[in-house]
């Protein structure tokens, strides 16, 4: 890893631990950027990016495989450290950042999208999933994160991805618990 993103990456961990950014674990990080590293996907789509710290790991695995990242974040702050923290990382041009309400926006995407991880409120994951489904080809995956620590809330999500003849979906016990969906059909 490049020492400029290694450095990011500890001084938001250290600032994660004081509260109010509910950023991924580096264990949940280091797996979100192997498992694209293993399965090439073009379009990466991230949900909720915080101060951008699971998207520096995304953007790390998608200048990899020659990916492109599109991360929404609606807090003015927010986009405003991401934004900083994703120059810091040398990462920005991986990315496309979009400083809106994900759920007005994801109807305008008309590519395929082949990975997605959902971090946003909780209560939107299913919401969000039914938007994305036209976009969705054999093979996409979507993670979703904080089924562990937020199951009650998911309970409609976790129905749906885990009985449709479309997706096969299983739980990595990492973080927060994550829900690793792939559309098979
Ligand atoms: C759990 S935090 C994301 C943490 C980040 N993924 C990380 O691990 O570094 C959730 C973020 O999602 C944002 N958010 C929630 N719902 C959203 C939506 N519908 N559109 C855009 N951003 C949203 C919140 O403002 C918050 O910053």
């Amino acid at each position: 890893m490049e020492k400029r993103i290694s450095k990011i990456l500890t001084k938001l961990e250290v600032l994660n631990q004081k509260g109010g950014q509910w950023n991924i674990s580096h264990e949940t990080g280091q797996f979100l950027h192997d498992l694209i590293i293993k399965n090439k996907p073009e379009l990466i789509l991230e949900i909720g990016a915080s101060n951008g710290y699971s998207t520096i790991w995304l953007a790390m695995a998608a200048q990899k495989v020659d990916a492109k990242v599109i991360t929404y974040e609606f807090v003015p702050e927010k986009v405003r450290d991401l934004v900083s923290n994703l120059q810091k990382a040398g990462l920005i041009k991986y990315v496309q950042v979009v400083p809106d309400d994900a759920n007005k926006r994801l109807g305008e995407i008309d590519e395929k999208v082949d990975f997605v991880f959902l971090d946003g409120r909780k209560n939107e994951y299913l919401q969000q999933f039914k938007l994305l489904e036209p976009n969705f080809k054999q093979g996409s995956l979507v993670v979703a994160d904080n089924v562990n620590s937020h199951t009650h809330v998911l309970q409609d999500y976790l129905y749906y991805v885990n009985n449709s003849k479309e997706y096969k979906s299983k739980l990595k016990d990492i973080g927060s618990g994550l829900e690793i969906t792939e559309k098979i059909s």
